[in-house]
């Protein structure tokens, strides 16, 4: 009998660690789970590791080119963002837009916790109103759009390299089923780590102190929480690798040993071997020409980029056609 079943996010959680850890062959599990209220906490944490950089660029191009970004937006703008996170490299883009004008911002997420920082973090901004959605991120579009006044355009910020989570087909019918939400002049603001050496990419992914490790081991620790699952976290190792044919890192967690874990209210037993993985995550690295040719698939066209030189990552910023 199932009992632990109770609402419906608990039960998507349920059937996804189902699926992940019964598929043939390589048992995987959705990164979005990685950000719990845990996961968001030590995600914040990674961002400040000297060996991942990709934060820190993000931020820096932003804070110099935020003028400039927002000068080429057919105002007024309504500013909608998919996984805002803390909202701290946001700052620059809303300041810049309150200059010309009340600034209407939704941050999209399906971390409660991060959308609560978020609005705290932001609403001391000079004619500013914010509006979090707990929701995922092409749901939370949706009741923006639906929600927009006339006149309004919509800006939405894509920042972070979070699109690196998707696969490069996948990646870009997002952008396409984004695109689909918009309408003509309005416009999306594209974050992308771009490509750098393999040994630098491994760091980013396998930080010295562990931090990574424990980001990536807590999505087992958040199954033992939310579905009474009996994962032994000593008995997972973190690893990172690159896939060379996908321009990705790669994060998995590998059973040290030959093992069995329950999931009970997934009702679900899982044998691992050792040495199998449990694929949690894809981060892919982009050419800089790569951003043009996304936006031009999916329906939009990338009227600017701007590139960080210290730590190679790129703002594409696209306009919808
Ligand atoms: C927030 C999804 C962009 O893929 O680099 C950081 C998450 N994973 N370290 C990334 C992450 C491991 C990050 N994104």
């Amino acid at each position: 009998m199932l009992v632990h079943a109770i609402n419906n996010a608990a039960y998507e959680f349920a059937s996804d660690v189902r699926a992940g850890l019964t598929k043939l062959g390589q048992k995987e599990l959705s990164s979005k789970y990685l950000y719990d209220d845990v996961g968001s906490a030590l995600f914040e944490v990674i961002s400040h590791l000297p060996e991942y950089g990709l934060t820190r660029a993000d931020e820096r191009l932003l804070q110099s080119h935020a003028d400039e970004i927002v000068q080429r937006l057919d105002a007024p703008v309504a500013v909608a963002e998919l996984g805002s996170g803390s909202g701290k490299k946001t700052r620059y883009i809303l300041q810049a837009l309150s200059r010309w004008q009340r600034t209407f911002y939704y941050p999209v997420e399906i971390s409660r916790s991060a959308l609560a920082m978020c609005e705290r973090e932001l609403s001391d901004i000079d004619s500013i109103s914010i509006v979090g959605f707990e929701r995922e991120y092409l749901d939370g579009l949706l009741e923006v759009a639906a929600h927009r006044q006339r006149n309004q355009h919509l800006f939405v910020l894509f920042l972070g390299s979070t699109i690196g989570n998707f696969d490069r087909v996948a990646g870009t019918e997002f952008l396409r089923e984004v695109r689909s939400i918009l309408q003509p002049g309005d416009s999306l603001l594209l974050g992308t780590d771009l490509l750098k050496p393999e040994s630098q990419l491994l760091k980013a992914y396998n930080d010295e102190v562990g931090v990574t490790a424990a980001f990536n081991l807590n999505i087992l620790a958040r199954i033992n929480r939310e579905l009474d699952a009996n994962f032994d976290l000593k008995q997972f190792e973190h690893i990172s690798k690159i896939n060379r044919e996908a321009r990705s890192v790669e994060m998995h967690l590998q059973s040290k040993r030959r093992q069995t874990v329950r999931v009970p209210a997934a009702d679900l037993r899982v044998e691992f071997e050792e040495g199998e993985t449990i694929w949690t995550e894809s981060s892919h690295k982009y050419l800089a020409q790569e951003p043009f040719e996304m936006a031009k698939t999916a329906g939009f066209i990338c009227q600017a980029q701007w590139i960080d030189e210290q730590w190679p990552f790129a703002e594409n910023l696209f306009i919808a056609q």
